[in-house]
């Protein structure tokens, strides 16, 4: 960036103020020297994201847990969900993508407060093998529509078949297809199916490296022609 009000700064990033005194504006080259930051900026910015603590389970029976808060639903017809479980070390893949690979099946737990602290304690890294589940004392409740249990704790779950895996780098982008859903009690208006959310209140993925938010406080805003 050139101009009488460009500078450098460290890190080699550039900023400029386009007038004295208003706003600094950094920017980023992650195609090429400021790549090393692509996960600061990326998941720093691009927030709040919602969580998928996703269990799977392995040739032996055992059931992983780990959360991905690179995640969302991506369409209805079908019902299409992804997350992004990055490699351990180039094509070494983490345990939830392996057991998907192995089996194809996926559930997605959604998050909410009251599991905050335990799906942080399962993304700490366990051997292949070891139940984060188990060691973290949580509850299973049998899938119905695929091999993989979901966590009886969380307030929602999506059990689901992946569709495909992309893999981009170390990342690796796992497509699923949402074959069943299961709510606890509350979280749906049994007569009209909508979310009510002074029961149903996920939490967010906010800024690195430990930032969430609650989802307590909000707002209508019906479209314009609603
Ligand atoms: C809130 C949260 C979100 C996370 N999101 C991701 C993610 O999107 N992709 C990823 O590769 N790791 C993510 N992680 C780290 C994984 O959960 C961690 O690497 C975990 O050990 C993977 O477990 P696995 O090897 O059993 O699959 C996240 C961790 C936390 C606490």
């Amino acid at each position: 960036m050139e101009g009488p009000f460009c500078f450098i700064v460290q890190k080699g990033i550039s900023c400029h103020r386009n007038v004295l005194n208003r706003p600094l504006i950094m920017e980023f080259d992650l195609t090429g020297e400021h790549a090393k930051y692509s996960y600061k900026l990326l998941a720093g910015l691009v927030t709040p994201r919602p969580i998928a603590w996703i269990t799977t389970m392995n040739e032996d029976g055992v059931v992983n847990a780990a959360p991905f808060s690179f995640f969302n639903v991506l369409g209805t017809r079908p019902p299409v969900v992804a997350f992004a479980p990055g490699d351990k070390e180039p094509g070494i893949p983490k345990d939830t993508a392996r057991n998907i690979r192995r089996s194809g099946e996926f559930v997605v737990n959604l998050v909410d407060e009251a599991c905050a602290t335990a799906m942080n304690e399962t993304s700490a890294e366990f051997a292949f093998g070891v139940s984060e589940v188990e060691f973290c004392g949580l509850s299973t409740e049998p899938g119905t529509s695929v091999g993989v249990p979901r966590i009886a704790e969380a307030p929602a779950a999506l059990e689901c078949r992946e569709w495909s895996t992309m893999e981009i780098g170390r990342n690796r982008i796992v497509i699923g297809v949402v074959q069943r859903i299961h709510t606890k009690e509350g979280v749906l208006d049994p007569d009209t199916l909508l979310v009510d959310s002074s029961r149903f209140q996920p939490i967010g993925r906010m800024e690195v490296p430990a930032g969430y938010c609650r989802t307590s406080d909000h707002f209508l805003m019906p479209r314009p022609d609603e």
